[in-house]
């Protein structure tokens, strides 16, 4: 199986942390987000442990909330000691609503408004991570109307092509995200950062991507931000007390995907990021990392039931489940991959068919996966999973066409629970007048 956590019983049932998913279908209904905590604080652990022995106690990881936000993972990312990456005054709600202490978030997006700022501020975000020079202007006005001294990263973009797909890579020159080192600009945002009074500088961010699988672009970011933060040390005195080099790690969504060893990883960018700073005469810095996927993908899978098995003479052949783009607009935006089977006949080693797995929406493009080879009987009521969705689905999910929301189950020592419950057609009218 492509992750260690799931198995098959001897019904021939999918399991996930030990569960079978047939009865946690029949308990809960479909569609359903089945998510093994244990799982996700096995993540967060490795990333803690491994940052500490990389760079000491100073360090920290950062959960990138806009993988998968509701309550509940902000009380696992309290338990577990992790910082948390915000990016909207709607994350910053939950996480503070779940009793998260938001002095250890950091508020990152392009452009965060005054009122996001205000909002933060009030109540005592961490750090601002900064992407440009008016929300520098922006983010020194409230604070010192406030009479606060705000600490800042400044989000700087190294220039770097990840080579993942478009949508994601974030640390070119020429993104929307961060200000350049190349152009110049990220020397002028430290410059100014520093000449403000209600701001600490703190540090630098990166981020060059996301799904990347190749560590030499984590090694090359790290060297260009610390040859970067020991020129400004030259120039300006300026003293760097935090780098924050972004998330990213990919996962394993096909057999065929590599599997990173995140421990190892951080070792190699540890030994050469301590090395490069006794080089340039940097202290360490306090290192973070943002790792969104990395901790909650592998932990889910989504239970569909089938409905529909549409086969078309010499064309394709479609089998309809009862969710789609609206709990997973991956496929439909990116083309990603997934892998696809039943849970209800796991074991199934007959004849299989090529089909493509659509959802409920009334439109083409909403399909969850092409090229899937299915039991060749497949049929009505039969359970679909879909592995590997625990990150950017549930928090990238819709009400188009008025689908209401599947519930989130979380296990853990072999319980089940509710998260997050199935948003009911009054939900949906909540706010309609
Ligand atoms: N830090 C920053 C500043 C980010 O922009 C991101 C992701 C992360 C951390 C977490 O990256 P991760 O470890 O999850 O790769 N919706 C897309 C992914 C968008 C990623 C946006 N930024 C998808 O479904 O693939």
């Amino acid at each position: 199986m492509i992750c260690e956590n799931l198995s098959v019983n001897e019904k021939g049932h999918l399991c996930i942390g030990g569960r079978d998913t047939v009865e946690l279908a029949e308990k809960y209904g479909t569609p359903l987000y089945v998510f093994d905590e244990d799982r996700i604080r096995a993540r967060c652990r490795t990333y803690q442990a491994a940052l500490h022995e990389a760079f000491g106690d100073k360090a920290c990881a950062l959960y990138a909330g806009k993988a998968a936000s509701f309550r509940a993972m902000y009380r696992i990312m309290k338990d577990e000691g992790m910082g948390v990456d915000v990016v909207s005054s709607g994350e910053i709600y939950t996480a503070l609503s779940a009793g998260f202490p938001l002095e250890k978030a950091y508020f990152h997006s392009n452009n965060k408004t005054d009122a996001d700022i205000a909002y933060a501020m009030e109540n005592g975000i961490g750090y601002f991570v900064v992407d440009n020079r008016e929300e520098l202007d922006a983010i020194e006005a409230i604070a010192s109307e406030k009479g606060i001294r705000q600490k800042i990263l400044l989000r700087l973009t190294p220039g770097i092509d990840p080579h993942t797909y478009a949508a994601v890579a974030t640390g070119k020159v020429d993104s929307k995200f961060g200000s350049a080192i190349e152009t110049g600009q990220a020397e002028e945002m430290t410059v100014y950062a520093q000449s403000l009074s209600a701001l600490d500088l703190v540090g630098f961010h990166c981020h060059v991507g996301s799904q990347v699988f190749d560590s030499d672009v984590f090694l090359r970011a790290a060297a260009i931000m610390l040859n970067f933060a020991a020129k400004m040390k030259e120039k300006y005195g300026f003293v760097l007390r935090e780098l924050d080099l972004g998330g990213g790690y990919g996962v394993r969504y096909l057999d065929s995907d590599p599997e990173i060893d995140i421990a190892e990883n951080i070792r190699t960018v540890g030994a050469a990021v301590v090395a490069q700073c006794k080089a340039l005469g940097l202290e360490l810095p306090a290192v973070r990392m943002e790792p969104g996927r990395s901790i909650v993908a592998d932990a889910a899978l989504t239970l569909y039931t089938v409905g529909t098995v549409k086969r078309i003479p010499g064309y394709k052949n479609y089998v309809s489940v009862d969710g789609g783009m609206t709990d997973n607009p991956r496929y439909a935006l990116y083309g990603s991959s997934y892998t696809v089977l039943l849970a209800n006949r796991a074991n199934d080693t007959g004849k299989t068919f090529r089909a493509t797995v659509a959802g409920r929406c009334c439109e083409s493009g909403d399909l969850l996966q092409e090229n899937v080879e299915l039991p060749n009987d497949t049929h009505r009521g039969d359970l679909l999973a879909v592995l590997t969705t625990g990150a950017y689905n549930y928090s990238m999910a819709s009400n188009y066409n008025r689908i209401p929301r599947p519930p989130i189950v979380m296990l853990r020592d072999g319980e089940d629970r509710l998260a997050v419950r199935r948003e009911s057609f009054a939900d949906i009218c909540r706010n309609d007048l």
